[in-house]
């Protein structure tokens, strides 16, 4: 996308960084698949082998709009599904790794190490959890201090990548959970990515941030990684009760077309009820409404996959 192509998104998610006022009848339908809808979605075909990953990052600069939670139930569908799964905690919160149980603080290793440790191999990292086929690389506050020490780096933009290679071959999907920032350690993301997924909260202030985003996603394709794609956008925290959700969607599907998934995620207690319970809602609650939407949205993942093959 080049940035005239980004002025006219923007232009277009204008509209709705502006409250309206709920209720106006503008857009009546709750369902929020009569956005984003298009067809059928194919049930998965069992894998006869693994890899090579498609690396994946989770990406927003605005915090909490559901990229741990994105991360962690889209791999957990994944696997699910036969695929063989490796997440990345790329922010030094630990968030992900909390979700699966894990008491950050306690490990002894994490990508800390393995981004500034040469004798650390990745699979020294790498913590297998209670999900068949889904591997976490866990992370801690030690993280916080890479941003600053990869700065004298040789290569510095390439350093996940680089950490990233040797296991390409063992998963079919890498996915690495980004910090609310665009700084190095989201740029060594994008650089390690095939693709982004964007989670975007159907909120009116949410759509100021995408373009930066956007612009940063073409700033590291025209620099760094020059295949790098926009894999999708996921609409999460979608309330069918609020005239504005229904708005925020209905723009971001004017705006960014059939690169909006059709899966939405609705927003509900049972997310913040799994992070307590350290497990995916996959597992945790497997009937939920929120399992079978990351269930979807692992169809549609695997479709694309499929597709580019
Ligand atoms: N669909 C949802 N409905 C309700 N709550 C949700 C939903 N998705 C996530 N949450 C909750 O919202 C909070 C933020 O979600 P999450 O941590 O996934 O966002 P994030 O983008 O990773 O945040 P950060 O930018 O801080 O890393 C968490 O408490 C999570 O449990
Ligand atoms: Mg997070």
């Amino acid at each position: 996308m080049n940035s005239t192509e980004n002025d006219d998104k923007w232009a277009a998610l204008r509209g709705v960084t502006q409250p309206m006022s709920d209720g106006d009848g503008e857009v009546g339908i709750g369902d929020p698949e009569s956005y984003t809808g298009r067809g059928e979605i194919p049930q998965p075909q069992p894998l006869e082998r693994h890899g090579p990953a498609r690396v994946v990052a989770m990406a927003n600069q605005k915090g909490g709009v559901g990229k741990t939670t994105t991360t962690i139930n889209l791999g957990a569908a994944l696997a699910e599904y036969g695929r063989k799964v490796l997440l990345v905690d790329f922010d030094p919160q630990g968030a992900l790794s909390v979700g699966f149980g894990v008491n950050p603080h306690t490990l002894e290793l994490t990508v800390y190490n393995l981004l500034m440790q040469s004798d650390v191999s990745i699979e020294d990292v790498i913590v297998k959890t209670n999900v068949a086929g889904l591997h976490v690389l866990p992370a801690n506050i030690d993280l916080s201090a890479a941003e600053i020490q990869l700065v004298n780096e040789v290569a510095r933009e390439q350093t996940l990548a680089r950490l990233l290679r040797p296991v390409m071959s063992e998963y079919d999907f890498i996915i690495i959970d980004c910090q609310p920032s665009l700084g190095l350690l989201t740029i060594n993301a994008l650089t390690a990515a095939h693709g982004v997924l964007v989670p975007l909260e159907c909120e009116f202030f949410s759509l100021r941030g995408v373009a930066l985003l956007l612009d940063t996603i073409d700033k590291v394709r025209e620099r760094l990684n020059f295949d790098l794609e926009l894999d999708g956008i996921l609409a999460t925290m979608y309330d069918s009760r609020t005239t504005h959700s229904r708005q925020v969607l209905q723009r971001v599907v004017e705006a960014f077309g059939d690169r909006v998934y059709q899966t939405v995620i609705t927003r509900t207690v049972r997310f913040p009820e799994t992070t307590v319970a350290g497990e995916p809602i996959t597992t945790w609650a497997p009937a939920s409404s929120g399992a079978r939407a990351y269930r979807q949205l692992a169809r549609e993942v695997i479709a694309a996959q499929d597709d580019r093959r």
